[in-house]
């Protein structure tokens, strides 16, 4: 199994879902996790499972982060807790869908000021101590969605699509610090964001998913551990698809 031994990781999104599984795998190979959610109680439940098995592996930090100065002081509490960090992990993400004609302006601000604005404060927060690591990774986690666009998701599509151009934007500038950023755009996993589709949506997605089912968890953390660990040091810029071969061309 590959190791992150002496690696610190933090992870946006972290209460639940993806984000949980993430931290989960991270720590699970030896590395030290911030757990980040909004809700103290999701990161504390995430952080306490893993602190269960890996004593000492977890921390949790409720803290919104398209919150700027809450994101900042989060970076200084991190480091102090830690000393270090090598990888960041943006996976905090929200949907509000519904149709242009119907959309409000704070259904649209708040997807945008999570989905983007908040990976903006996290690399501002954690980029110094990232670019001091001998494996400094950021990962994004952006969306199909941000590629193909979606009816009903105009906010949900912009906030992605804008991430993968901040992925691209940020690759290009930490390069000459050996630093990577990548995307990574999953189809339909399996989490609270889609169980609530209704029956008839989750049947037309099922059609344009040539393998068949939703995803699952793993097989996004799996890609994530690939890009975070030492193998990857070569790939950065990129936008990698886990989607049951839905978007390729
Ligand atoms: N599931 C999918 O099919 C799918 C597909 C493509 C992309 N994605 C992306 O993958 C990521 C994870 O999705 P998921 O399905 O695992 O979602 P999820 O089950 O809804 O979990 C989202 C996590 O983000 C946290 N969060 C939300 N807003 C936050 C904020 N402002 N600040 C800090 N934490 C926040 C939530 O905790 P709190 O509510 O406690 O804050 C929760 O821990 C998202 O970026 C999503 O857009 C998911």
């Amino acid at each position: 199994m590959q190791s992150f031994e002496g690696k610190v990781a933090v992870v946006t999104g972290g209460g639940r879902g993806i984000g949980g599984a993430i931290a989960r795998a991270l720590a699970e190979r030896g590395a030290k996790v911030a757990v980040i959610s909004r809700s103290e109680s999701s990161c504390g439940a995430t952080a306490e499972a893993i602190h269960a098995d890996f004593p000492g592996a977890a921390k949790a930090y409720a803290v919104d982060v398209a919150d700027h100065e809450a994101v900042q002081a989060l970076g200084k509490q991190v480091l102090a807790d830690f000393g270090s960090v090598d990888i960041l992990v943006n996976n905090a993400g929200v949907t509000r869908d519904g149709l242009l004609m119907r959309m409000k302006d704070e259904d649209w601000m708040a997807v945008l000021d999570t989905n983007l604005k908040g990976a903006f404060n996290t690399v501002k927060a954690f980029m110094r101590p990232i670019m001091k690591s001998d494996q400094g990774r950021i990962l994004n986690i952006a969306s199909v969605i941000g590629l193909m666009g979606n009816a009903g998701q105009a906010n949900y599509a912009a906030s992605k699509a804008g991430l993968i151009g901040f992925t691209k934007s940020v690759a290009r500038e930490l390069a000459g610090k050996a630093v990577t950023c990548n995307a990574i755009a999953p189809g339909f996993i399996s989490t609270d964001m889609t169980d609530v589709l209704p029956e008839k949506v989750r049947e037309d997605i099922m059609a344009k998913i040539p393998l068949g089912s939703f995803g699952k968890v793993e097989d996004v953390t799996q890609l994530v551990l690939f890009l975070a660990g030492p193998g990857a040091r070569y790939i950065t810029g990129q936008v990698m698809a886990v989607d049951g071969g839905m978007t390729m061309q």
